[in-house]
């Protein structure tokens, strides 16, 4: 459990390297109970190092060589691996960005779905069709059992990433992580997966670390929103504050480069430079 006042996550000085390269310098941040928490930066800032960082899923070339990322005040970097696997199959999920990659082309839904409830010891037998049908209707699907029936092709990206939901939230995580988990997506999807996200939060009370590099899907879901850029973190605070109250100027550049037809931010319409207020 964690105790009132008790961060999920917490991340401090964070550096990261691969090989000689230092990907992600001196990061610190946190996500408390139930908080989404927004990073956005542009391609190659180090969002997913930090996200890849905090599951342990740097893979052989990267190296957390400073600082520390405690889950619930145990540090992540002093687990081994089978520690560390454990952790994401039973309180962290991690959500991709191209759901086709988390889904095996060659397996209908139902079967996978199945065997990741099975490994998370969610649920055993005739329970496990039931429990695949509740988590797909949580996530927005009125006839799940055509979308247990079929393969990942004859599904759309968007409908993709919410099966991937469904098995990422069948372990009840305390933490989902999220890497870009619309940027795949046409508009539509995008704001669906963005709503469920918050449902997900809303109705199991789990906290969200999500990474774009679109500051207007970050300003869809985020309570708190970070900046990186070149491997820093340069800003982070209420959302509303960052988006209508830009302290550094990347974040007033970012904020100007949305485009006016599809990126209306949440309370905050975008004119030139900088951005008025329409609430
Ligand atoms: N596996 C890797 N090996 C070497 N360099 C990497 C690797 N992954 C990322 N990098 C480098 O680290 C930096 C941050 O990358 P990344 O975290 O993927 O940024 P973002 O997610 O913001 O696009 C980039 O310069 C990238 O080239
Ligand atoms: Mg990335």
């Amino acid at each position: 459990m964690t105790r009132e006042g008790e961060h999920i996550l917490s991340i401090e000085g964070l550096d990261v390297s691969y090989g000689g390269v230092q990907a992600v310098r001196g990061v610190t941040l946190s996500v408390a109970p139930g908080e989404i928490v927004g990073l956005v930066g542009e391609s190659g800032s180090g969002k997913s190092t930090v996200l890849r960082a905090t599951a342990g899923l740097l893979g052989r070339s990267g190296r957390v060589s400073g600082g520390a990322i405690r889950y619930r005040g145990r540090d992540v970097t002093a687990l081994s691996r089978r520690e560390l696997a454990a952790l994401r199959g039973s309180e962290l999920a991690y959500v991709f960005q191209d759901p086709t990659a988390s889904l095996d082309p060659l397996c209908r839904i139902g079967s996978q779905f199945g065997e990741c409830i099975r490994a998370h010891g969610t649920a055993q037998g005739g329970a496990v069709r039931a429990l695949e049908r509740d988590l797909l209707n949580e996530m927005g699907f009125e006839d799940p059992d055509r979308v247990l029936g079929a393969y990942p092709h004859e599904l759309s990206g968007g409908m993709c990433q919410r099966v991937v939901l469904a098995m990422s939230v069948a372990c009840d995580p305390s933490l989902l992580l999220a890497d870009e988990p619309t940027s795949a997506l046409d508009v539509t999807s995008q704001l669906q997966v963005s709503n469920l996200l918050l449902r997900i939060r809303e109705q199991r009370g789990c906290s969200v670390l999500i990474v774009s590099h679109n500051i207007a899907a970050i300003g869809q879901v985020a309570d708190r929103v970070g900046v990186m850029r070149r491997g820093e973190l340069v800003e982070i605070g209420a959302r509303d504050q960052v988006l209508r109250e830009p302290q550094h100027p990347y974040t007033r550049a970012l904020i100007a480069a949305v485009p006016k037809t599809d990126g209306t931010l949440p309370g905050v319409t975008v004119s030139g430079e900088g951005c008025d207020d329409v609430a």
